[in-house]
């Protein structure tokens, strides 16, 4: 059965750059009527005027701010969408690498902890079901010894994203994404950071190179709009395309 975006209400954290803004443009596309975006870079403003010249008609909602604000995060999910369109699309994208120990689990642990449970919330009061696409990484599922709190953050993510397959009930889905190293300025940040050094290039090409946009979008857009996709964990790599992540235990 498909979930379709036309029409809905979604909020993608990390909005202004890389996968986050690639997928709500995709989204946007594809008829999606209300995008709230957060991202604490400036840039934001200019990135939805640009949103709202492509797809004219559309409500595009700012919040500057960090994810690590719960205040600001709070006011973010509480905002009301045109027309009092529910919302029903969520994505806790907002990630960070090379950080230290202490702000990386905040930005890519806690916070997105704290955006799914206030999404949840959002989706229980209106009652009109949703998914949320927390964006994990390979990272998720396999040690990157050159960031190991970065794996640390995103085997959380992974492992929380999969414990809510009985909202299922109430026509809520929470979903995985799973990417290997995409073509990204945060990507592009880490390859020039001394720290992340030969064995990082390393990793890169043992997946056999950077991931394009697009593979990682399709694998997004599928988790929002495949409703079999309940508690799923997708992988995208260049070597196996985009794949299911199957667990010990699974039924
Ligand atoms: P990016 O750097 O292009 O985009 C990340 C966005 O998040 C930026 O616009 C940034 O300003 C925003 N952001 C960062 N910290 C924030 C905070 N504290 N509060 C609000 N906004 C914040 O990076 P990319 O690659 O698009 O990353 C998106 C997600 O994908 C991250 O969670 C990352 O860990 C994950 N990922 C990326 C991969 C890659 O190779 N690029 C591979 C696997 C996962």
């Amino acid at each position: 059965m498909s979930f379709n975006v036309a029409g809905r209400g979604a909020l993608i954290t990390g909005a202004a750059s890389g996968i986050g803004l690639a997928a709500s443009r995709s989204m946007l596309g594809k008829g999606l009527q209300s995008l709230v975006a957060y991202d604490l870079n400036p840039s934001l403003p200019d990135v939805a005027e640009e949103l709202r010249k492509e797809f004219p008609g559309t409500e595009i909602i700012t919040h500057v701010a960090d994810v690590t604000d719960p205040t600001s995060l709070q006011a973010a999910f509480a905002t009301p969408l045109d027309g009092g369109r529910p919302l029903t699309i969520v994505s806790n994208n907002a990630g960070i690498g090379g950080a230290d120990w202490e702000k990386t689990l905040a930005v890519d642990l806690s916070a997105v902890i704290m955006g799914t449970s206030m999404g949840l919330a959002r989706f229980k009061k209106e009652a009109a079901g949703g998914v949320i696409v927390n964006v994990a990484s390979m990272a998720g599922l396999a040690p990157m010894s050159f960031d190991p709190v970065y794996t640390a953050a995103k085997h959380g993510v992974v492992g929380y994203s999969r414990c809510f397959q009985h909202l299922i009930k109430k026509g809520i889905r929470v979903n995985c994404l799973c990417p290997a190293f995409t073509d990204t300025p945060l990507v592009q940040g880490l390859v020039d950071d001394p720290k992340f050094g030969p064995a990082g290039k390393m990793a890169i090409e043992s997946l056999g190179g950077l991931i394009p946009m697009e593979n990682v979008v399709s694998a997004f857009m599928g988790l929002v709009e495949n409703e079999d996709n309940n508690g799923a964990v997708m992988t995208v790599t260049n070597a196996h395309g985009i794949m299911p992540m199957k667990f010990p235990l699974d039924p």
